[in-house]
């Protein structure tokens, strides 16, 4: 591909502006792909207004929210982008509040498939324990949404601040592979088979719920149905 038009979005968690490791270390994945051609923006979402989910269904039918927020803009900053680099911090063993709102208001994208063919990784830092586990977490949402994963980094870093710069080594490193993979259209074949297995239960529910969910059901019209079983 062009690599100039590379696109790759990070997404930071932390509520703490310029004093969040979290977004150092997104940041650094961005400056790595950077370095591989890559156009890159960080989005801090704890500074937007993006409001919960209420499970209304609404967007399930028409493709739009209730809400008029930032959620919109953002979604469709993803949308656009080849890459996605989640991060956040460990809040009481699992991602902060804010993006786990903005992950909630994914459910139709998720029904939808609407990641499908990009990439994407996952970064976090904990105080003490259990960074690996948000950004498996995290990692996870990209996967279930189509992307594919390339890995990630989560520090533990404690109180000090000297542990940051080896995660930010990492970080970058991982930066630079997320671009590679975007270049190379990689395969992971277990990813592969999680992305297929998650189309056929998607175009099943959807297909179930044909006259409620009328845009999802358009999309996949749009998209084409596989030959399912
Ligand atoms: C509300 C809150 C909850 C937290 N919960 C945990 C936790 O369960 N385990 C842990 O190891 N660290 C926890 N921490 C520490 C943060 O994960 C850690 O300091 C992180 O690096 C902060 O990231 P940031 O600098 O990007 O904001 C918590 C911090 C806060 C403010």
């Amino acid at each position: 591909m062009d690599t100039t038009a590379m696109t790759i979005v990070g997404l930071n968690g932390s509520p703490r502006g310029a004093e969040s490791r979290t977004r150092r270390l997104v940041q650094a994945v961005l400056d790595g792909a950077k370095e591989r051609g890559a156009q890159t923006s960080l989005i801090d979402v704890c500074d937007l207004d993006i409001e919960y989910c209420t499970g209304c269904s609404v967007c399930y039918a028409t493709g739009e929210c209730i809400h008029d927020d930032d959620f919109g803009w953002v979604f469709d900053t993803m949308l656009d982008a080849d890459g996605i680099v989640m991060g956040s911090p460990n809040y009481i063993n699992g991602p902060t509040a804010q993006i786990k709102a903005l992950i909630d208001r994914m459910a139709d994208a998720i029904h939808c498939q609407q990641f499908t063919g990009k990439y994407g990784c996952a970064v976090a830092t904990a105080g003490g324990s259990q960074a690996d586990r948000v950004a498996a977490y995290l990692n996870e949402v990209l996967t279930i949404l189509g992307a594919t994963s390339v890995g990630a980094v989560d520090a533990v870093l404690g109180s000090d601040a000297s542990s940051l710069p080896a995660a930010e080594l990492q970080a970058h490193a991982l930066g630079a592979r997320l671009a590679d993979a975007i270049i190379t259209k990689e395969v992971i074949p277990e990813q592969d088979a999680i992305h297929r297995a998650m189309r056929e239960r998607m175009q099943w529910l959807v297909r179930a719920h044909k006259d409620d969910w009328a845009h999802q059901y358009e999309v996949w019209e749009q998209k084409g149905w596989d030959a399912l079983p």
